[in-house]
């Protein structure tokens, strides 16, 4: 098969094809153009999907210059397909080191982008700490993770942002969705091809309860897992309680997990006194952004062997016999494990035309530097294109609804 790229194959045409969002958008805007003249940076996992992102940015006017988000979810054949295009470039391979990937990030801003698009705040913190001259020249910026947030809070708190930045993450249209959705489905997914195990019957223990822990849990209970939840935060573990899981501490979950699945963003959720607490042949994996909620270094510490039975899996054999098997190092296991393609693509069609839209419009306003929470009629738009997509209709407020709504008087209103 052949495309407009020569003889190579299209990666990112079944991307594409589960993408309508993007297509409406590209259509919309590839004769206004309204990128036109900026450039912008896109940190994500370099997965089909953020190349359909990157392809629509390209085709709204923009000069885009990627790189990943995360060393090891970069597939080498989509790098090579954009890198192809005119106006786009990577700052990316396949199979990056740690410190290739931060010397790819400082690479691409020495290029001074306008807008920033990203991923746990991975470029936005950088060009603040190292690159202080380009983070004065920046317009604006979106985030699209939760992870990503938490250090822009921070920073927002210690009043040292450049310019303004969009939470995309804290829009319905992104977390309810994305997280729980595409975290869920995705995680289980790859935890069961890469370890070709059941999760019927077991018992899955899933620490924290927000949007990617819940969305975790209930699709594990749904495969008939027998779940169970740790939380810091007692409304989260009173929502699990009522969701109908198990709701205890890592030291009691410890003892009868078969499965764990981290999704706290926070470090050292799972660490030695757990690991010792554990029965023998337990999994565990991560899908919170960052590589620290199980210590590994303990785990090494505390293992007398380390093997790797399969594609993706590491076992650390205690001194007592027990293995306890880690998949894909730690890193998030729906993104880089072996077989792993990230979030289904319907599902990033929504995320990815959020930081679209909210890439487009951050430029027309004239906002003091900060983190802001994205205009509602943005998030109405991307969910009312995407009804469109499925061909679903929903009903309008009538004039007496919208009357009875606005009215508050008792007399007329008629209580
Ligand atoms: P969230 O803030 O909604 O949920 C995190 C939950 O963890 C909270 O309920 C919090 O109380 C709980 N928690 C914090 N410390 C804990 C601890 N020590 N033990 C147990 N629970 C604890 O965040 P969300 O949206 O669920 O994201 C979680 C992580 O997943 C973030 O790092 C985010 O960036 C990442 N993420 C990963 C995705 C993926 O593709 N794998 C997609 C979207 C987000």
């Amino acid at each position: 098969m052949t495309d407009e790229h020569g003889d190579r194959e299209d990666p990112l045409a079944w991307a594409r094809d589960h993408m309508p969002i993007h297509e409406s958008l590209a259509e919309q805007y590839g004769e206004s153009e309204p990128f036109d003249g900026y450039t912008v940076a896109v940190a994500s996992h370099l997965e089909t999907n953020t190349g359909v992102l990157i392809e629509t940015l390209s085709r709204a006017g923009a000069e885009v210059l990627f790189t990943p988000s995360e060393p090891q979810s970069t597939h080498g054949d989509v790098v090579a397909f954009l890198d192809s295009y005119e106006g786009i470039t990577a700052y990316a391979e396949e199979g990056m080191s740690d410190e290739e990937f931060a010397e790819a990030h400082h690479t691409l801003l020495e290029e001074e982008p306008d807008l920033i698009l990203d991923d746990g705040s991975e470029l936005i913190a950088k060009v603040h700490e190292s690159h202080p001259g380009v983070a004065e020249g920046v317009i604006g910026g979106a985030e699209q993770t939760t992870a990503g947030i938490t250090r822009l809070e921070a920073m927002d708190d210690e009043g040292v942002l450049e310019f303004p930045v969009y939470g995309v993450n804290d829009t319905p249209m992104k977390h309810c969705f994305d997280n729980v959705h595409g975290t869920g489905e995705s995680s289980l997914t790859n935890v069961a091809i890469t370890t070709n195990a059941i999760l019927s019957g077991k018992t899955v223990v899933v620490a924290g309860y927000g949007y990617c822990g819940r969305g975790i849990a209930r699709k594990a209970r749904g495969l008939g897992a027998q779940t169970v939840v740790t939380e810091v935060d007692p409304r989260k573990a009173l929502e699990a309680h009522m969701d109908g899981h198990r709701v205890t501490n890592m030291a009691e979950a410890a003892e009868i997990g078969e499965l764990f699945i981290t999704t706290t963003g926070t470090a050292d959720v799972i660490r030695g006194e757990h690991f010792e607490a554990m029965p023998d042949g337990a999994t565990l994996c991560n899908a919170g952004h960052f590589d620290v909620e199980i210590d590994q270094p303990e785990l090494a510490e505390m293992a007398e062997t380390v093997t790797h039975p399969k594609e993706g899996v590491t076992r650390y054999t205690m001194p007592d016999g027990r293995d306890v098997n880690l998949l894909s190092d730690g890193r998030l296991v729906n993104l880089t494990g072996p077989y792993s393609q990230g979030h289904p693509a319907e599902v990033m069609d929504t995320t990815f035309a959020m930081m679209f839209e909210a890439g487009r419009d951050i430029r027309e306003t004239d906002l003091e530097p900060g983190l802001y929470a994205v205009p509602d009629r943005l998030d109405r738009g991307v969910a009312e294109r995407k009804l469109e997509t499925l061909d679903a209709t929903i009903d309008e407020p009538t004039d007496s609804q919208r009357e009875y709504d606005s009215d508050w008087r008792e007399t007329d209103s008629g209580f």
